[in-house]
């Protein structure tokens, strides 16, 4: 796993918007896997002025989300379809047709859930998943105790995450209980994860994450299995680490790497 720690949460954005759109330069079809609540937001915002002032184009992307509240239709104000149509969607060229966000009012849940799987396989899987992560340390709501090879179904919420999506409403009462979710099992799929989190109330899931052990307690814990995920995180939530140099001295490499300065390292292959 990548950790790449930035100063505050508006690098933590750009620094993410920048995986995403080396992802849509490359492979102007991609699939990708979206996420909703405040900490994707800057990247959300950094993606929009890439495409408005660097024409960064999302005519053929395909998108789904993580998630949405069973109950609420897509119209209503609090529903994840809204938050993304207000905060991305609205502001791209994006064809809504390609956009997918779970329906909240599916009546036959089991039989929703399979198509939104199948949605997923028949675009060919997803490319690049953007996770943010709960102070319970769940990743979409897949909440602690879930199984690490779930799929695409109903999920009960934890009154920590009502509570801490109490914001978004009238308060806790208004919180939907439930909802649908791709599984842990979905999210290992995607080819790539991104996993992103900024704040003090993130420090302790994000160690337990990076650093503690894989378990269903943790359900971000099992990126840990994933082959290629690169978390961004910012100062804050980096607070807990504790290999957080060793990490910083990864990036140096990287950046080396990239920049092909890697080579004057090598005995004989200075060029300078
Ligand atoms: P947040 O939510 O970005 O609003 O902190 C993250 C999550 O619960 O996955």
């Amino acid at each position: 796993m990548r950790v790449i720690v930035q100063s505050d949460a508006a690098a933590v954005g750009r620094t993410a918007a920048r995986f995403v759109a080396t992802l849509v330069r490359e492979r102007p079809t991609c699939v990708l896997g979206l996420a909703t609540g405040s900490t994707p937001l800057g990247m959300y915002q950094e993606l929009i002025r890439l495409h408005r002032e660097e024409g960064l184009d999302f005519s053929r992307v395909v998108t789904f989300n993580l998630d949405e509240y069973v109950g609420l239709a897509a119209s209503h104000p609090q529903s994840y379809r809204q938050f993304m149509h207000t905060n991305l969607f609205a502001h791209l060229n994006i064809d809504q047709r390609n956009t997918h966000v779970p329906d909240g009012r599916a009546l036959d849940l089991d039989a929703y859930c399979a198509l939104y799987e199948r949605q997923i396989a028949d675009e060919g899987g997803i490319d690049l998943q953007v996770l943010g992560i709960g102070t319970d340390g769940h990743i979409a709501f897949n909440e602690p105790g879930s199984s690490l090879g779930s799929r695409t179904r109903l999920k009960t919420l934890t009154s920590e995450t009502v509570a801490d999506n109490a914001r978004f409403f009238g308060g806790e009462q208004d919180v939907p209980r439930l909802a649908i979710t791709m599984g842990v099992g979905t999210i290992l799929e995607s080819r790539r994860c991104l996993l992103l989190a900024c704040g003090p109330t993130k420090a302790q899931a994000i160690r337990d994450t990076v650093e503690g052990p894989v378990t269903a307690q943790v359900t971000a814990s099992a990126l840990q299995l994933h082959r290629e995920v690169v978390t961004v995180i910012d100062e804050e939530a980096a607070a807990l680490l504790v290999r957080r140099d060793y990490y910083r001295e990864v990036e140096r490499a990287q950046e080396l790497l990239e920049s092909g300065g890697l080579r004057r390292l090598v005995p004989g292959q200075s060029t300078s």
